[in-house]
């Protein structure tokens, strides 16, 4: 069994913070995959390679390097040639790039090997779309959260304001295209495990997914 936390879900699902803190409270690395498939955008959109090239895409990734640092507050981040990319990472566009490069497979393979090596550490909690499925199908733990596209849309609104891309209705519309889009490609959709635990939070607060959450893993871990 891989010392591995899988949280996947889509996305505004929480997720995120979820990792977050399960990492601060365990003390233990929390690596965000969706960084690295938006740094592959960004990465892309700076070279002019299409996002649906997917040679030209594959080659790339060979050349450019995808480390994460610990910064100040003990959190993991992803650096790109070197660079913080830090908040271009999280615009809307680059969020829909990211999910486009996401749809190629010789993508998907640069990123899993890269992604595999980060277990040799000790334990982790890495957030994904296919870490549970395709990543780490040996995870000691698997949890697949998820919430209503209209609650997701709530929390995306409170939490990026102007930089969500619209209302309430319009961010809920692009949330729900989106998870139509993870779930249906060809290669490691968006999916729970056989052997994750579901935990729909959209009546949770996010307290209360991570002290369900906590509460299972950590004698395990501390
Ligand atoms: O999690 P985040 O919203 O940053 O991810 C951006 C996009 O990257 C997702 O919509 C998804 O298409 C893709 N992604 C993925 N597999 C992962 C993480 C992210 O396909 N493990």
């Amino acid at each position: 069994m891989d010392k591995v936390i899988a949280i996947d879900g889509p996305s505004a699902s929480g997720k995120s913070t979820l990792a977050r803190t399960l990492s601060e409270k365990l003390g233990i690395p929390y690596i965000n995959t969706g960084s690295m498939f938006r740094a592959t955008a960004l990465a892309a959109q700076k070279r002019n390679i299409a996002w649906d090239d997917e040679k030209a895409l594959q080659d790339m990734l060979r050349t450019v390097t995808m480390e994460y640092k610990v910064n100040s507050n003990g959190e993991f981040e992803l650096f790109c040639d070197g660079e913080f990319p830090g908040e271009a990472l999280r615009s809307a566009e680059i969020a829909a790039g990211a999910s486009k490069v996401g749809t190629c497979p010789a993508v998907r393979e640069e990123l899993k090997n890269q992604q595999r090596r980060m277990s040799a550490i000790g334990w982790i909690v890495m957030e994904g779309r296919d870490i549970g499925t395709v990543i780490f199908p040996d995870a000691e733990f698997k949890f697949f959260i998820t919430a209503s596209p209209l609650e997701r849309a709530r929390r995306r609104l409170a939490q990026e304001g102007d930089k969500a891309g619209g209302t309430l209705e319009e961010v809920a519309a692009a949330i729900a295209a989106r998870d139509e889009q993870d779930s249906n490609r060809a290669v490691a959709p968006l999916k729970p495990a056989a052997d994750a635990e579901l935990v729909d939070n959209s009546n949770m607060t996010l307290e209360e997914t991570f002290n369900y959450i906590y509460n299972k893993v950590k004698d395990a871990v501390l």
